[in-house]
């Protein structure tokens, strides 16, 4: 673990460990998987402005989520079924969230059930959603949320229909071990053609889903509701009629639409509609603390990491989570220092300069 000095040396360790299926089902985006690349690449874009001879001699990175404390603005994305990643799953990824003192956001398509998690470590939890075309079953699923103790639940909406991984079409991919799906389908989604993920989330999710259902969902819950996925100030507006408690701005790791924009390049134009409303949350391509950073200098109140803790995960189980996690904030404890921002509230947007804006 020593020798390990970045977040993306983890990756070539997770493709070691693990079987080429799943690494392709973690690592791969869609299609041409331009945005997969753009994700990463927008960030390389800004770059700083860094301003000296300010005390730094103490950097606090805390901050709040919803009220939640958390050791530095850096949570876990909802990434689906953790235990092809690691034998004990989704409870190694909290446990690790307990201890870096983060919010993790479990997803969905845990191979762990709920419960399971939230008896596993005392983290602060949201449970990511995706609404089923049973819709009862989802009311179920959020019931037991609120009973395990989760604190919000992130609606994923931008998965209308399955976005096309190559890879996984060609390797055939199953979804083991999918216990919260118990009863809805056999545990085992074996596909047809295309994917088994595919194969599962036609057969389950509900395309039809709109604005109006935000309304459904606030009548089952009194759990805050963020919505995970949005890319346009259009959507956004549109979220905060609705009435959410956060936006994720998000593009699915570019795993849905390809051609969709790299997220840290209208994470402004978001902030900028929401005016300090609600949070807003970033997650796509953030691999390094300067990342980070950058995402709270435009605007951002936390970002969400999802293939690194997975990574983490299948090399080093509960360990290489944590040391992900420890590696970002040891990064963004630099990168504020290194600055003149010895605290969360100090990074402004005068402290980067974006493509447009360079000399
Ligand atoms: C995801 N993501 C995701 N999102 C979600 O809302 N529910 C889910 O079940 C999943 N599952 C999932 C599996 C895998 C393997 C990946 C890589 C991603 C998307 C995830 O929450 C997040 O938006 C991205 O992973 C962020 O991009 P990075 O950090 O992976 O670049």
């Amino acid at each position: 673990m020593d020798q390990i000095v970045n977040v993306n040396e983890f990756q070539e360790l997770a493709k070691r460990a693990l079987p080429k299926m799943y690494y392709d089902f973690y690592s791969g985006g869609a299609e041409d998987q331009h945005t997969l690349k753009e994700n990463v690449e927008a960030f390389t874009r800004i770059m700083f402005r860094p301003r000296v001879l300010v005390d730094v001699s103490k950097i606090d990175m805390s901050t709040r989520i919803l009220g939640y404390p958390i050791s530095a603005p850096i949570m876990i994305a909802p990434t689906a079924m953790h235990m092809l990643a690691h034998p004990q799953g989704e409870t190694a990824t909290a446990k690790a969230a307990a201890a870096c003192n983060t919010i993790m956001i479990v997803s969905y398509m845990a191979s762990c059930t709920i419960e399971e998690v939230a008896s596993s470590c005392n983290a602060v939890r949201f449970l990511q959603i995706y609404v089923y075309k049973r819709r009862d079953v989802t009311a179920q699923m959020v019931k037991r949320a609120e009973k395990a103790g989760f604190k919000a639940i992130v609606l994923t909406v931008d998965v209308p229909k399955f976005g096309r991984r190559e890879a996984d079409i060609k390797n055939k991919m199953v979804c083991p071990q999918l216990r919260n799906f118990e009863g809805l389908i056999s545990t085992e989604v074996l596909p047809s053609e295309g994917s088994g993920v595919e194969a599962l989330a036609s057969s389950t999710f509900d395309a039809s889903l709109t604005w109006k259902d935000i309304e459904w969902l606030r009548s089952i819950t009194k759990l805050p509701i963020m919505v995970k996925g949005i890319l346009t100030r259009e959507d956004a507006l549109r979220a905060i009629e609705a009435g959410v408690d956060g936006i994720v701005v998000s593009n699915h790791g570019a795993r849905q639409l390809d051609y969709s924009p790299a997220t840290i390049t209208v994470l402004e134009e978001i902030v900028h509609v929401v005016g300090g409303r609600v949070p807003v949350l970033l997650d796509g391509g953030v691999r390094r603390g300067t990342d980070v950073f950058k995402a709270l200098a435009l605007g951002a109140q936390a970002v969400l990491i999802g293939r690194p803790v997975v990574y983490g995960l299948a090399a080093k189980g509960e360990d290489g989570v944590r040391k992900v996690i420890d590696m970002l904030k040891n990064e963004l404890e630099l990168t504020m220092a290194l600055s003149g921002c010895p605290t969360i509230d100090d990074i402004t947007r005068n402290n980067v300069r974006t493509e447009s804006e360079r000399l």
